[in-house]
């Protein structure tokens, strides 16, 4: 395993918790392979993955956040930061009753099998690299919840001033991500957390002072739509 990798994993807090048949006893792990395969082909049956859900108020919400991020480095006004894109939303037709399905009450599922946000960084300078993502699994819970964290890997433009970083050492880089093809009365989105959750630097000459997630609302004078975003800023202080 390479070094990052080994740094990745120590971020992973794991805490004994004891006796594990305390925990699990009112569950069934994940349940009879027969269960889960009839509930499958139940759920899909007339899926269709490039359809939204339905939402009873028309708009999709969708919880975003930023964890476990890792400035890889920060060099000539591009930083580049691999993270957790975590998405939470609900997608009413992946709705079961456990108890009819020998009590799984969530199956994880490819996330190239169902519907997702196309929610993308813009302004990225090179789109996702990295990481095998489209083998990622969902988790799909049998309210319709779906928790989607996908570990990604890109590039920003950070442009920074140079008298600031002279003067005070610092810079300020952000990450704006939007909805790419809805308005935000079709796909809302909002930030989990008023930072981000877990960072770290491998660049030993910068280190991340401080981080901030916020939600715009945006409205072109002409026309009555609204578009959100929400953006990303990771404060960075010159140590070497
Ligand atoms: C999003 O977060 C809100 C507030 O914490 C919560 O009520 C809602 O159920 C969440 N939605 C999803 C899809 O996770
Ligand atoms: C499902 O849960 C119910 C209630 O806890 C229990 O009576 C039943 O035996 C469980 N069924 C399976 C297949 O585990």
């Amino acid at each position: 395993m390479d070094t990052m990798v080994l740094r990745l994993l120590g971020f992973l807090m794991l805490f004994p918790v004891g006796s594990l048949s305390a925990d699990v006893s009112n569950n069934v792990g994940l349940g009879r392979y027969e269960d889960r395969a009839r509930l499958k082909n139940d759920l899909f049956v007339q899926y269709d993955r490039t359809l939204e859900p339905n939402d009873e108020f028309g708009t999709i919400r969708v919880n975003h956040s930023i964890s476990r991020a890792v400035l890889v480095s920060f060099e000539n006004g591009v930083m580049e930061v691999s993270f957790w894109n975590g998405m939470q939303w609900f997608d009413s037709r992946l709705v079961w009753d456990p108890s009819a399905y020998g009590n799984v009450s969530k199956l994880d599922i490819l996330r190239t099998d169902i519907w997702e946000p196309d929610f993308h960084v813009i302004e990225s300078i090179e789109p996702y690299n990295g990481y095998p993502n489209p083998s990622i699994y969902a988790t799909v819970q049998n309210n319709g919840h779906i928790l989607l964290y996908p570990p990604e890997s890109l590039k920003v433009a950070c442009p920074y001033n140079e008298q600031d970083l002279y003067t005070n050492s610092e810079v300020l880089c952000t990450m704006k991500f939007s909805v790419w093809t809805h308005t935000c009365r079709e796909i809302e989105p909002h930030i989990e957390s008023e930072d981000i959750e877990t960072v770290y630097s491998l660049d030993h000459r910068w280190k991340v002072v401080s981080t901030k997630a916020v939600r715009n609302v945006l409205r072109n004078s002409c026309c009555p739509e609204i578009f959100c975003d929400v953006t990303y800023t990771f404060h960075l202080k010159r140590v070497a």
